[in-house]
């Protein structure tokens, strides 16, 4: 049976990835669900992670009625893909770090990962990195603080230069870098506010359009968009209604777990 394509984060962030999705797929319905209620994913522990990414994804697929899932989060993406794609009977697209875009980028072959501490230490960036930029220097930087930058921001307040400053500083200690890979769905929602807080050139990688690709190529039997698509959350959240009213969403439905 036809049904939309969800898009899954912890917060505001996949809504970075809709804005592609709704450039590949203008015709596709969407649903979006967020797990606001333990935002942010990054600082928490990885089995606990897994535990909850499955219980939330798997009631989010069955009371959204999707074809297909698309995991907009990186810090979800690198941990449990491989046991979302085993639990879910729906094709699940995942986010992972651009490193290979962003080495093909590179001229000077120095490129920064700004993520949340979980993706820039997971063992699955890892060997992203030695299988697309063995040649290149890598330069991983944990920026947490940007998560809630981009929530602040999508909720109308405007983002604090000093904690963006702080959160890029660690990369320019690489006088060579020339491209920086946005490895946290949340952090395109912020790139012309970072890019005012550098004073060099600097090319912004993020993995938005290749996920819509492939999730074109995945998801079978799409519903046609048809008014605002349907939206979950963990925990109810008045300012999250009017954002996600933004992108083309309805009011969020609170999302029931056992
Ligand atoms: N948007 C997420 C990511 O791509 C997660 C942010 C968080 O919850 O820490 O990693």
């Amino acid at each position: 049976m036809a049904g939309p394509i969800l898009v899954f984060d912890s917060g505001v962030g996949g809504l970075s990835v809709v804005a592609a999705l709704r450039e590949r797929l203008p015709q596709a319905a969407l649903a979006y669900a967020c797990d606001n209620a333990m935002l942010p994913y990054g600082p928490r522990q990885d089995a606990w992670l897994v535990r909850r990414i499955l219980a939330v994804c798997e009631a989010a697929v069955a009371a959204s009625g999707c074809v297909a899932l698309v995991v907009a989060c990186n810090t979800a993406s690198t941990l449990a893909l491989d046991a979302l794609r085993e639990r879910l009977g729906v094709p699940v697209v995942g986010t992972v770090p651009a490193i290979k875009p962003a080495a093909a980028a590179s001229r000077s072959r120095h490129i920064g990962l700004l993520a949340t501490s979980a993706t820039v230490a997971r063992p699955y960036t890892l060997r992203l990195i030695e299988a697309f930029a063995a040649d290149c220097s890598v330069r991983r930087v944990a920026a947490d603080p940007l998560v809630r930058e981009a929530e602040r921001r999508l909720a109308g307040e405007r983002p604090d230069a000093g904690v963006i400053e702080a959160a890029l500083a660690p990369l320019w200690d690489d006088p060579d870098l020339d491209t920086v890979v946005l490895g946290c769905t949340h952090f395109p929602l912020l790139r012309d506010a970072l890019a005012a807080c550098v004073s060099r050139a600097v090319t912004w990688v993020d993995s938005s359009d290749a996920i819509a690709r492939r999730t074109a190529q995945v998801a079978a039997d799409v519903a046609p968009a048809n008014g605002p698509g349907a939206s979950l959350a963990t925990a109810p959240d008045m300012a999250l209604g009017a954002v996600l009213a933004r992108f083309g969403f309805a009011a969020p439905d609170l999302l029931m777990l056992d």
